[in-house]
């Protein structure tokens, strides 16, 4: 695992915006999964300008998104489809056959787990994942349970991460309290893995995460086994893992 340190979430964003432009330049085809939620929307401005300036294009990329909150339509401002619309995909040329997001309103739950899996195994897996880290140690939604869920699942949202995702709502009764996540299988299999983390509020989490024993109740702390991860944080989220990890400011990127 390799840990960037970087001063603040707007250098954090350009540095993980150099991961990803890497590998839609050297493989134009990449399938890319992405991830939604604050953390990552600076990296999103990051590659639109980009793109904007003629530095990259996204012509041949598939994408597959980590998750959805089921019951909100395609259209809805809160579902995550339209947070990638709205932040990324409509800025740029990704082809929209090329997008792939679980569908939140489907009314057979396992009917669209299922199809999502056989997705990403159609597509030959992940060659890059980004990943946010949620307040309860989620990836994507996998939220802390028993045992790490391989395929991707209709979960129940716990209580936290129903009350940190309020925000993006009018009020917390309008939070889904399900929604279809991509599995940890998934997941692990993508060949390269970027996990951005930002702000003191998640220095806690991310220790526990990179630092502590690999549990299913902190569902991130499974990738201190993938072969191939980038942690890019600033150094407030890293402010309590001083000291267990060699400071590798990640300049050069
Ligand atoms: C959301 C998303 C996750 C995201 C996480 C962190 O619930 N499902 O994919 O990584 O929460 O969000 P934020 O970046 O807003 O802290």
């Amino acid at each position: 695992m390799k840990i960037l340190q970087t001063s603040n979430y707007e250098e954090m964003s350009r540095k993980a915006a150099n991961i990803l432009a890497a590998q839609v330049t050297l493989f134009p085809q990449s399938v890319l999964g992405l991830a939604t939620g604050a953390t990552p929307l600076g990296i999103y401005r990051e590659l639109l300008r980009r793109y904007k300036t003629g530095e990259l294009d996204f012509s041949g990329v598939r994408s597959v998104n980590l998750d959805e909150y089921c019951g909100l339509s395609a259209g809805d401002p809160n579902s995550y489809r339209e947070y990638m619309r709205k932040n990324l995909f409509s800025h740029i040329n990704i082809r929209p056959e090329n997008v792939h997001i679980p569908d939140g309103m489907a009314a057979d739950a396992q009917a669209e787990c299922r199809r999502y899996d056989e997705l990403i195994s159609a597509l030959g897996g992940i060659d890059l994942q980004l990943l946010g880290l949620g307040m309860t140690g989620h990836i994507g939604f996998n939220e802390p349970n028993d045992s790490f869920d391989r395929h991707t699942h209709k979960v129940r949202l716990s209580e936290r991460t129903i009350a940190a995702n309020a925000r993006q709502f009018r009020s917390i009764d309008e939070v889904p309290r399900t929604a279809f996540t991509m599995g940890i299988g998934a997941i692990m299999q993508a060949k390269r893995i970027l996990l951005v983390v930002s702000g003191r509020h998640k220095a806690a989490i991310l220790k526990e995460a990179l630092f502590g024993p690999v549990t299913p109740r902190v569902p991130a702390s499974i990738l201190q086994f993938h072969p191939d991860v980038t942690v890019v944080a600033d150094e407030e989220a890293l402010s309590l893992s001083a000291g267990l990890w060699n400071g590798q400011k990640g300049e050069g990127l």
